[in-house]
């Protein structure tokens, strides 16, 4: 093998950038040249193309976000633009393809497998929800960010005596919501997984009201329900003041946490050594601390397993 190609597609998450120059430094050791396309499939369908080099990977492990940059493409969902890409790949002599994001990225990359072309993917978002790997790069430092957020508000809430729904990211997985209810003490976590009553959720925090208890913490996955209408029903039926907050995408940036720093070297290495070796269709993953690899068929075809022990511990360590 000559020549490779990495991209970085679907949403961006701390530790993509450590993840590239992983596998560059990989590559570069066996005089394998790298190719990096910009905006992910978008790019490689334009042939929008920079060589990476060693330089060109320094002084980027500690960013967050991705120095090649991110997109969705619309394009490259249709058959012809699959087939484009795989045509680009070829005239530029690329031999092998290096994915780095979420479910939608890796289908694409299971997509060019299909068509013959050998690719390796590496799972990359915050939400935590590709199967076959403990977790996804950028998930700890997402989780991180919301802990500096929550810890922030707690103070606001116990000095106004307020209660705060904050809505955080994971489309439709609760994974950051529980974890970070754990992690901040939070009351509830309110998650796609597990169906809640809101009415239940207000008598409780009207009796704690009355018990002296003025402040609550409710951290709100943003696929299990709208942040300001949650707010809205707990204020008219609760004794105290009710604040919304979105955390939005101040989630996805900052730089990675040194288990996505570590987790990002580790994918970074093992996906190269993969695809070095002509091994296509697989994503690398983490189980049990070990780095393994899964087909792709299986990826897409699997659903991540829900986080049951999580979603309990949330509950019974809540109010
Ligand atoms: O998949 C990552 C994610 O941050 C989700 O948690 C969120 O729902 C979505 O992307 C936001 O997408 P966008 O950045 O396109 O607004």
């Amino acid at each position: 093998m000559k020549k490779i190609g990495i991209l970085t597609s679907g949403g961006d998450c701390s530790g993509m950038n450590a993840a590239i120059r992983a596998a560059v430094r990989i590559a570069l050791r066996s005089n394998i040249e790298v190719i990096g396309f910009r905006k992910g499939y978008h790019g490689l369908m334009r042939g929008d193309a920079i060589l990476l080099d060693n330089r060109s990977v320094s002084g980027i492990l500690h960013r967050g976000g991705t120095f090649l940059q991110s997109a969705r493409s619309r394009e490259f969902m249709t058959p012809d633009g699959q087939q484009e890409a795989v045509d680009r790949l070829r005239e530029m002599g690329i031999e092998g393809l290096l994915v780095i994001g979420g479910d939608g990225s890796l289908t694409g990359a299971l997509v060019l497998h299909r068509l013959g072309f050998p690719v390796v993917g590496i799972p990359a978002s915050i939400d935590n929800d590709i199967p076959y790997t403990d977790m996804a790069l950028g998930v700890d430092t997402a989780l991180n960010n919301i802990l500096y957020a929550v810890d922030c508000i707690k103070d606001t809430a116990s000095s106004h005596a307020r209660a705060f729904v904050i809505e955080v990211m994971g489309r439709n997985s609760g994974y950051l919501a529980s974890i970070s209810a754990i992690a901040t003490g939070a009351e509830y976590a309110l998650v796609p997984e597990q169906p809640y009553s809101l009415p239940d959720i207000c008598q409780q925090l009207r009796r704690r009201f009355e018990e002296g208890r003025d402040n609550a913490i409710i951290i709100l996955a943003e696929g299990a329900g709208n942040g300001r209408e949650i707010g809205d029903a707990i204020k008219d039926a609760i004794g105290f003041e009710v604040r919304v907050t979105v955390l939005g995408h101040y989630q996805r940036g900052g730089a990675p946490t040194v288990f996505d720093r570590l987790l990002a070297s580790r994918f970074g290495k093992k996906s190269m050594e993969l695809l070095m070796a002509g091994v296509s269709g697989v994503m690398v993953g983490l189980s049990n601390n070990s780095i393994v690899s899964t087909p792709l068929e299986e990826v897409i075809a699997g659903e991540k397993l829900p986080h049951d022990e999580m979603l309990r511990m949330a509950e019974v360590l809540g109010i």
